[in-house]
């Protein structure tokens, strides 16, 4: 039977692109995110633990909605992938856009006008191949209407488009693609476009954390980054559950991992396990706190540490200062939770917070080769 010539012509399109993507597909992401301003110089990455690392954070220009790169930033950024690999001469970098400070109405903006999603598009691949990154990842924090998810999901299908064709007509490999993404497949209630994503992302970055902190959720302790939380649905399981079941592969996940912890002040300092009752955060500023503050603060007030397996969580406390946070037992049970789930890896916010590369190399010895 024979096609029409157009159809025929759409197929092999398709075939086309379909061989493209799948051609790059990745095998396994052992992912971390790096920072100008977290104190660790570029040079320091111990890239031999990472197979990604990914540059936070570029621009999306709230005018032209051309991605940026500021100009405090484009020393660092534009020497980034060559730092890396001289460590690492495989690992891949992406360059990442946006974050959680970023303003999503911007995103929002350039999503809705296909103009405006070209504008991004085009500046967005121009400015990896000048700074020579490997791909782009895109951290919009957060699509939260079913018109942004829409649109976000025109901009993903575009973006493929437009750097597939990029690859074709500079005969580069294809830029990757990815994305962070919201713990579970909706935010709170809003579906993300499964399908675009399948179709046009490598994979997606799911953060996995921050479920519960003293800025948010004053008044108990909490584990910020339960894998296993019943009967709530607050947890990374239940997050990537929702993520397979909404149709999304398995293999294009990657399961977040905090290198950092929240404190609460706790209300009485005889009362200090999950879920004591406690009023903000436990120590100056947000509550937010690097694994290697973490650790500074375990030894220097001899904090009694705790390793809660059913949650799958660490927490210390000192006085009325409580702290939830991953330590190597989290970060091993949830690196061998995603392999055992068929997950594409997991990447870990952020690389400067580690201490002595301790959480990287149990997340990279806990997934194995
Ligand atoms: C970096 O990681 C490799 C691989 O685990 C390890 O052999 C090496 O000691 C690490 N380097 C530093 C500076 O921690
Ligand atoms: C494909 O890429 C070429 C060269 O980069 C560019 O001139 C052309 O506009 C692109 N076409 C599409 C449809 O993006
Ligand atoms: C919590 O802290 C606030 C501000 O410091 C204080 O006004 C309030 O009384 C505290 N609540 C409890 C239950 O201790
Ligand atoms: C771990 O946390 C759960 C949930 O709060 C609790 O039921 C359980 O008793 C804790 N396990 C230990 C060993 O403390």
């Amino acid at each position: 039977m024979a096609y029409p010539k157009t159809l025929s012509f759409l197929i092999s399109t398709l075939l086309f692109i379909h061989q493209l993507h799948f051609s790059a597909a990745q095998t396994v992401v052992k992912g971390g995110y790096w920072f100008p301003g977290s104190g660790l110089a570029v040079s320091s990455i111990n890239s031999s633990l990472f197979t990604h690392l990914f540059c936070a954070f570029a621009d999306l220009d709230s005018t032209t909605y051309k991605v940026t790169i500021s100009s405090s930033n484009s020393a660092q950024f534009s020497t980034f992938t060559q730092t890396v690999q001289q460590k690492n001469p495989s690992v891949k970098t992406l360059l990442s856009i946006g974050g959680g400070s970023a303003n999503p109405t911007t995103f929002s903006s350039m999503a809705s006008q296909s103009s405006t999603r070209k504008s991004f598009i085009d500046s967005s691949i121009q400015l990896a191949r000048a700074n020579n990154f490997h791909g782009l990842d895109l951290d919009w924090e957060y699509p939260s209407t079913a018109t942004d998810m829409t649109n976000f999901g025109a901009l993903l299908n575009e973006w493929r488009a437009a750097v597939a064709n990029e690859s074709k007509t500079s005969g580069k490999t294809a830029l990757l693609l990815s994305a962070a993404v919201f713990r579970s497949s909706d935010y709170y209630s809003v579906n993300y476009p499964i399908q675009a994503i399948s179709n046009s992302l490598d994979w997606v970055n799911v953060m996995a954390y921050d479920f519960y902190g003293p800025g948010w959720a004053p008044s108990m302790t909490a584990p910020p980054a339960a894998l296993y939380n019943p009967p709530t649905q607050i947890s990374g399981d239940a997050g990537i559950t929702s993520w397979v079941q909404s149709g999304l592969a398995a293999k294009k996940l990657a399961l977040g991992l905090p290198f950092y912890g929240w404190a609460w002040r706790l209300l009485n300092a005889n009362n200090h396990g999950l879920w004591a009752p406690a009023n903000g955060s436990g120590i100056a500023g947000d509550g937010s706190i690097g694994y290697n503050q973490i650790k500074n603060f375990i030894s220097q007030n001899g904090a009694q540490t705790v390793y809660n397996s059913t949650v799958v969580t660490n927490y210390c406390y000192s006085g009325t200062t409580w702290i939830g946070y991953d330590d190597t037992q989290s970060v091993s049970t949830k690196v061998t939770y995603a392999k055992g789930k068929g997950l594409l890896g997991y990447f870990a916010w952020h690389v400067g917070a580690d201490n002595n590369w301790a959480l990287s190399q149990a997340a990279f010895g806990a997934w194995g080769s």
